[in-house]
């Protein structure tokens, strides 16, 4: 069935994209024409429905609940969930060699608050988690909680089923991986990332642009994810790190975002060959 459903035509691309940029933030450009037919095709043939115009019906009629639970699935097929553990090793060198070293010397209150905005399928947050688990012989007697969010409920539930595989643990040490990880499935070689990882985690649902962001945040890692936002969205996410970040936190963007005429309230550092964001007031 799912084959018989033709492409978008413009027009119909034209609503689509206004409704997720509207949901989501996410900016489709017209090139994405082929990209978000074969994307929407899934809730299509979900819905045992064979033209999008009926698809974009459909999502106009519904209310509360259902509306609610529909459009997740939208956001849900809509989005890119594209990681693996240790991306960008260098972010992790800074965060466990500068930052946690910084945090755990300087900072009165004993809790650690680490935010892994967009953590997509887990990697992110439970390579921090690991990266704390290193350093935990700074933190004894912390309250420590990694909370990890994002818009898409499928990458919630893979992320907390904790299994591994492939790509996305291939920069993951021999060493953390006997450390942090069980052998789940010795044929397929997948591997289960282990309690000790797990208890430090929360995942929640969470939309930048409509959900309450979290309070006094230590440090924020927010990569890969502004990169489909356009500049309106940019400016707004990172007005919202500012207000939920300390002043003596850190932000990390990926390496291919920038804050360069998003947002002065962050300043750029590089520590340990890694680049930094850290609040205005501090610097
Ligand atoms: C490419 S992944 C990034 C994963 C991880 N941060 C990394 O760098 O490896 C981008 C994630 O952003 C999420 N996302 C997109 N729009 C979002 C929004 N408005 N609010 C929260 N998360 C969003 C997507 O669901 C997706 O999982």
């Amino acid at each position: 069935m799912e084959f018989n459903i033709k492409r978008l035509t413009e027009e119909e691309f034209a609503k689509f994209a206004k409704l997720i940029y509207d949901e989501s933030g996410i900016f489709m450009k017209d090139s994405k024409i082929t990209l978000l037919s074969n994307r929407l095709r899934k809730r299509l043939t979900a819905l045992s429905l064979s033209e999008f115009s009926e698809y974009y019906d459909y999502l106009q009629g519904l209310s509360g609940e259902p509306k609610r639970k529909e459009y997740e699935e939208l956001l849900d097929v809509v989005s890119t969930n594209e990681t693996y553990f240790f991306r960008n090793e260098r972010h992790f060198e800074a965060f466990s060699d500068y930052c946690l070293p910084e945090i755990a010397k300087n900072k009165k209150e004993k809790t650690l608050k680490i935010w892994s905005a967009a953590c997509s399928t887990g990697e992110e947050p439970y390579t921090l988690a690991i990266c704390v688990l290193e350093k935990m012989h700074l933190f004894q007697g912390w309250k420590i909680e990694i909370l990890a969010t994002d818009i898409a409920p499928s990458v919630l539930e893979f992320a907390r089923e904790g299994l591994y595989s492939g790509r996305r643990i291939e920069k993951v040490s021999p060493e953390h991986l006997k450390k942090y990880f069980t052998l789940a499935d010795s044929e397929k070689a997948v591997y289960r990332i282990n309690d000790q990882c797990r208890k430090l985690v929360n995942f929640y649902y969470h939309n930048f642009f409509k959900s309450p962001f979290p309070e006094q945040v230590d440090v924020i890692f927010c990569r890969n994810v502004m990169i489909y936002f356009d500049k309106l969205h940019q400016k707004n996410l990172v007005a919202g790190f500012y207000k939920s970040i300390r002043d003596d936190g850190y932000l990390f963007i990926g390496h291919s975002e920038t804050l360069h005429s998003i947002s002065d309230d962050f300043t750029y550092r590089k520590v340990l060959e890694s680049p930094i964001y850290i609040p205005r007031s501090r610097s």
